[in-house]
């Protein structure tokens, strides 16, 4: 895999901060140019902060900038039963020195594209709402041209973790979501279907808290809050979402999936946030179908790939 320049929208969160941790593992297969953060799972004042303790203390360096506040049209619902109070479970980082940017992440983030050099593209990991990713596109269409693809945690074609039809990311903000899906650019969707069968287990997680490394250990630590606070508490094993995307660019060969043309239901109705989609030969043409959807992975593999990943990421430290 070549080194790909990339941008990480996220709303950290413990597994956002996982999937942090997983990328500063591999900063050699990524140019991380921008850490953008938006409103999710908690408020934006408290995703920012994480992300910048978060990057200070994987030995990221790395730009933050803050992202939007509220999703497009509704208000916030953050995920405190999930996340913590925080946004980091109980775990307590020492607070970085570092400053936000001054430009808002969307100004910033069409900074970045704008200046790549002719011919070059980058690439968007997405692991929140899509609501920076969404005002980016409706305030400069032109700027698709410089997005390779976009790989998004969200969204779900087997039901939702938020209502029985939406997952959280879509939940949140289904216009964002919808204005994303009908851009035309290159998506990967990473949705439940997919990072419902990525995740680490009650033991691997104990075992990662017991770890002499800071990083594995804030990890096992921010993902045992999640474990015990949700229903994953009954099933012994938690999803770490926000890898996935990360985990595909690195190792497409642990997944596969389908080319689908989405929609995302807007109406604020029961099945808000909920995923519609498929792809008949006989009826759509190829080129509409812009989403290719996750939709198995290795269990062991991903789990193997990321452990070894937090802890390698405490060696070098
Ligand atoms: O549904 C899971 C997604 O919602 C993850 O991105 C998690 O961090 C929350 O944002
Ligand atoms: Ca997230």
């Amino acid at each position: 895999m070549e080194k790909r320049k990339l941008i990480i929208d996220c709303d950290p969160g413990v597994d956002d901060a996982v999937m942090l941790a997983f990328a500063a593992a591999h900063r050699e297969k990524f140019e991380i140019l921008a850490v953008t953060t938006v409103s999710g799972n908690q408020d934006i004042e408290k995703v920012t902060r994480n992300a910048l303790d978060l990057t200070a203390f994987y030995g990221l360096s790395v730009p933050v900038a803050q992202g939007m506040g509220t999703p497009l049209v509704k208000e916030p619902c953050y995920a405190p039963e999930t996340h913590g109070e925080s946004g980091l479970g109980s775990l307590r980082l020492p607070p970085s020195q570092q400053k936000v940017t001054e430009e808002p992440a969307v100004l910033f983030m069409y900074r970045i594209l704008k200046a790549l050099p002719e011919g070059e593209k980058l690439t968007i990991a997405a692991t929140g709402p899509l609501t920076n990713i969404a005002v980016l596109l409706k305030l400069f269409p032109e700027i698709k041209g410089k997005i390779r693809e976009i790989l998004f945690m969200g969204g779900s074609l087997c039901g939702g973790n938020v209502t029985a039809a939406a997952e959280f990311n879509f939940y949140v903000d289904p216009e964002a979501a919808g204005i994303v899906l009908h851009s035309g650019i290159p998506l990967v969707m990473c949705g439940l279907d997919v990072t419902e069968k990525c995740t680490l287990t009650r033991n691997q997680i104990l075992k990662l808290c017991q770890s002499g490394y800071p990083a594995a250990r804030a990890c096992g630590d921010m993902m045992g809050f999640s474990l015990e606070n949700t229903p994953d508490k009954y099933r012994g094993e938690t999803s770490v979402h926000d890898v996935v995307p990360l985990m595909y660019l690195i190792y497409p060969e642990i997944f596969s999936g389908k080319t689908q043309i989405l929609d995302v239901e807007c109406g604020g109705g029961s099945a808000r946030g909920a995923v519609l989609g498929g792809f008949r030969w006989w009826r759509n043409e190829e080129a509409d179908a812009n989403v290719y959807v996750l939709t198995e992975a290795d269990k062991e593999k991903f789990q193997e790939y990321l452990i070894t990943a937090l802890y390698a990421l405490g060696a070098a430290e």
